[in-house]
């Protein structure tokens, strides 16, 4: 089965960096012969001007963020539908920053699920608990209840939602899980899934938090990971194109 490989920029680079990085992105993977879907999420300045030099490669772009209203009064936003108009076909919902920096809930999160499934967009769905719920062995019980948000109350096609298992404490911090509670958090996100429709056992699920080069290999031993969702280290076309290449 296909992995799928995701770089998340986050507020990263200038115009020329990012057309350089992603054009290097493309003809490195090309030519290590990644078999792996690809997409890149550039801060959202960027995205229809990268969506032009992805057109006719393998690699896709998404979004970081939308709005979760429709088109309207709402400064600064952007929306789903302008997505769509701009011919991105993944966007991020819930990433840990969106949550605890910008302090999105719960229901605005389950609104941008919804304004992006009108619209046709697929969504990397991001859970994950904080050090704090870690260490009060929190862990299953929050994404239990972040899984919930979405899936209680949405019949969802399966090829529409990614999930993203991205613990709060890992990312950013070059600290990753141990085997142990990787094969734990992933079994129970598959299992919690899997409960509300047979169907969803298709659903594909990610690992993200301090991936590099040098860990992404054993990390996707690990069972039910479908891919890898990559913050820092897909800023450095290099390290970015050796993890596509290694697994
Ligand atoms: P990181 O970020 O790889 O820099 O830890 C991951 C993420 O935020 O998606």
């Amino acid at each position: 089965m296909k992995k799928i490989i995701a770089g998340n920029w986050k507020q990263n680079g200038k115009h020329k960096t990012s057309i350089q990085l992603v054009k290097n992105i493309i003809t490195g993977t090309k030519k290590n012969k990644c078999k792996h879907e690809i997409i890149i999420f550039p801060p959202s300045i960027y995205l229809s001007s990268l969506q032009s030099i992805v057109n006719k490669s393998d690699v896709k772009i998404g979004a970081q963020n939308v709005s979760a209203f429709n088109d309207g009064a709402f400064t600064g936003e952007i929306s789903s539908s302008m997505l769509k108009d701009t011919k991105i076909q993944y966007c991020l919902v819930g990433h840990s920053e969106r949550r605890h920096v910008f302090n999105e809930s719960p229901d605005m999160l389950f609104e941008k699920v919804i304004r992006l499934f009108e619209n046709n967009i697929k969504v990397i769905y991001c859970i994950g608990e904080t050090l704090e719920q870690f260490k009060n062995k929190k862990t299953k019980s929050i994404l239990n209840a972040q899984v919930k948000k979405i899936f209680n109350k949405l019949k969802i096609k399966s090829t529409n939602i990614i999930i993203a298992y991205e613990p709060v404490w890992a990312i950013g911090t070059g600290l990753v899980p141990s085997d142990k509670d990787l094969i734990d958090a992933f079994k129970y996100i598959r299992n919690t899934i899997n409960k509300f429709n047979p169907a969803y056992k298709s659903i594909k699920i990610l690992y993200g938090g301090s991936v590099s080069p040098e860990n992404a290999n054993s990390l996707m031993k690990t069972p039910h990971m479908d891919g890898l969702l990559i913050g820092g280290a897909s800023l450095n076309a290099k390290k970015f194109i050796d993890i596509c290449s290694t697994i």
